[in-house]
């Protein structure tokens, strides 16, 4: 599949483009491409943004500066990019992200629109297919959203992970109906008093399988003394 993520500040996913997951899906053929609206503005002094109308503060990204740089990019009118692509808009306002979205997500190429200060001018509604928050609390930029959700999205394609049992039974996965996945343990067997529990340490695979299980959707309770 092919990404394509917009952003004022491209930089931002420098380290993340690093991570060997993302090395892997590029390998397999995969693309994660990140361009600055900003190099393809039509506007004097390099300008994207602008004051909104009606008054208030900050600065909305502009609706004729998002769709020059789809143009530059895809050259194609912007309006149809939806047709065989998800567009998906980063905003607090959006539906929230979940497993089931990211798969659903991973399954054309997909255009990743963040924005910054106020938002994007409302008319991107006419380019977008969805419009995802990645929870309900604001965040100074659509960058490390755009982030979240690409990892989420990548997760869900073929090979990128390399132990593909690990993406099939983990946490809020249809495997585990939604719930959180078991705990897991390691050496040492007991540290500082905290001991792993005994079932893992007995070598019955049988018994093993049935903790985990049981321990399937529990999550955890914070200890009673944390604050
Ligand atoms: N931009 C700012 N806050 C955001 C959020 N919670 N989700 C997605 N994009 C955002």
């Amino acid at each position: 599949m092919r990404i394509d993520v917009f952003s004022l500040f491209p930089q931002a996913f420098d380290w993340y483009r690093t991570q060997v997951h993302v090395r892997r899906a590029q390998e397999l053929g995969h693309e994660l491409a990140v361009w600055n609206y900003r190099d393809y503005t039509p506007l004097a002094h390099l300008q994207v943004d602008d004051t909104p109308y009606g008054g208030g503060a900050g600065m909305v990204l502009r609706i004729d500066v998002v769709c020059a740089a789809l143009e530059a990019v895809f050259h194609e009118p912007a309006e149809g990019l939806r047709e065989r692509r998800r567009v998906v808009e980063l905003t607090p306002r959006g539906r929230q992200l979940d497993d089931g979205l990211a798969a659903e997500l991973a399954q054309r190429d997909l255009v990743v629109l963040c924005g910054r200060y106020e938002g994007i001018d409302e008319r991107v509604a006419n380019l977008v297919t969805d419009r995802v928050s990645i929870g309900p609390y604001v965040l100074s930029g659509g960058e490390i959203a755009a982030m979240a959700l690409v990892d989420a999205v990548l997760r869900k394609v073929e090979g990128v992970i390399s132990n593909p049992q690990s993406v099939v039974s983990e946490s809020h996965s249809p495997e585990l109906g939604g719930a959180t996945e078991y705990p897991q343990y390691t050496r040492p067997a007991e540290f500082r008093g905290w001991a792993v529990p005994e079932v893992l340490l007995s070598g019955d695979h049988g018994a093993v399988e049935r903790w985990r299980r049981e321990q399937v959707g529990r999550g955890f309770a914070p200890p009673r003394d944390a604050c």
